[in-house]
């Protein structure tokens, strides 16, 4: 290769691993248009991977920890509660100026065996879910600002699902599950989170009807989250998102996309990753269109710590960053638009 040519390439390496000036992260751009940007944490991986954790420090400003308070792990026996793990990543957070969303209080998946192989009574699930709440929400009261009270509880048709809570403890555990929530930490933001009705459809009316009966009762609920694990062939309409989130709105809750990702058939083309960043962007814009959209995290920071590869043969690449830290088209394309968002929309 001739040297100019080999110079360019290094320039070109150097701009995509170093986002330039620390004022243009993620982080300084989102909080200058009063929008918080988030990922997943895989809290294993803060210590055994330097660098991803001071990828974690420079572009985010809010972390989730992606299994580190689901009910297997914290609650692995009854009544024995492990923090090990959600510890390291609050004092994390803490130490980089980030917010810590709770996730995740009731859900069906991720359950120990002692619970889900119990025969417990309905009263008996009652208090034990009761237990698990006031647990953790009263540890983080003050240093956990959001908290998924619960997830998944309405199917594709858009009715409520059968779950392991609902058939325990019947069709009222998840209004006791908030109240329980704001009754152990009243300054918490309580979220419910589902995927799959980011946009128009069968289940996302679902879900507005189960958190539009919410707010009739007066259950303390204060925000959506949309999920948003999405694919270039599988993904919501942007403006049926904004659409969205602004019924939400009108119910009086704020909205945050809390999980992206935008899963591509490995090896990543570089047209498909062009694809992804203009998904990626289209979302954040819709987000940005709605003062009550507050957040937009990505579930994961880097691809070489992401869930999608294991869950969904064959496919990966679905994060702002690539397996060496990265940042690729889909990261510059959000950095844009967060640059040219107006400051003080919200
Ligand atoms: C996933 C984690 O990323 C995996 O590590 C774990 O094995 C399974 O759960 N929706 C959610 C997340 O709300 O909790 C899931 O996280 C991904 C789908």
């Amino acid at each position: 290769m001739r040297p100019r040519a080999l110079a360019a390439v290094f320039a070109l390496t150097l701009a995509t691993t170093l986002p330039a000036g620390a004022a243009d992260t993620l982080r300084d751009l989102a909080r200058k248009a009063d929008l918080h940007f988030g990922t997943a944490v895989d809290v294993e991986a803060l210590d055994s991977d330097p660098a991803y954790a001071r990828l974690l420090a420079r572009e985010f400003n809010l972390v989730t920890p992606e299994n580190a308070l689901k009910f297997s792990v914290v609650q692995p026996e009854r009544g024995r509660f492990d923090f090990t793990r959600a510890d390291a990543l609050v004092a994390f957070a803490e130490a980089h100026a980030m917010r810590v969303n709770g996730h995740v209080l009731v859900w069906d998946q991720q359950l120990p065996d002692w619970l889900t192989q119990g025969h417990f009574s309905p009263d008996e699930l009652r208090a034990i879910l009761h237990e698990h709440i006031r647990t953790l929400v009263t540890r983080y009261r003050g240093r956990v600002a959001s908290w998924d009270v619960a997830a998944e509880a309405v199917g594709e048709d858009g009715k409520p699902r059968d779950t392991f809570w609902s058939r325990g403890i019947g069709p009222d555990y998840l209004a006791l599950a908030f109240r329980w929530a704001h009754e152990a930490d009243p300054q918490a933001r309580l979220r419910y989170n589902d995927y799959g009705g980011e946009g128009a459809g069968a289940k996302s009316d679902g879900i507005y009807t189960l958190v539009a009966d919410l707010r009739t009762r007066r259950v303390p609920i204060d925000a959506v989250g949309l999920q948003m694990h999405v694919s270039l062939s599988d993904a919501p309409r942007a403006g049926d998102v904004r659409i969205n989130m602004k019924r939400l709105a009108a119910l009086g809750l704020q909205t945050d996309i809390t999980e992206m990702d935008v899963m591509l058939p490995l090896p990543a083309s570089r047209a498909a990753l062009r694809k992804q960043a203009v998904l990626y962007g289209g979302m954040l814009q819709a987000c940005l269109a709605v003062p009550q959209c507050r957040s937009v995290s990505t579930w994961g920071a880097s691809d070489r710590h992401s869930w999608i590869p294991a869950f969904f043969p064959g496919q990966g690449a679905a994060l702002l960053f690539d397996a060496d830290g990265r940042a690729k088209p889909a990261y510059f394309g959000v950095r844009r638009i967060l640059r040219s968002a107006k400051a003080g929309k919200h």
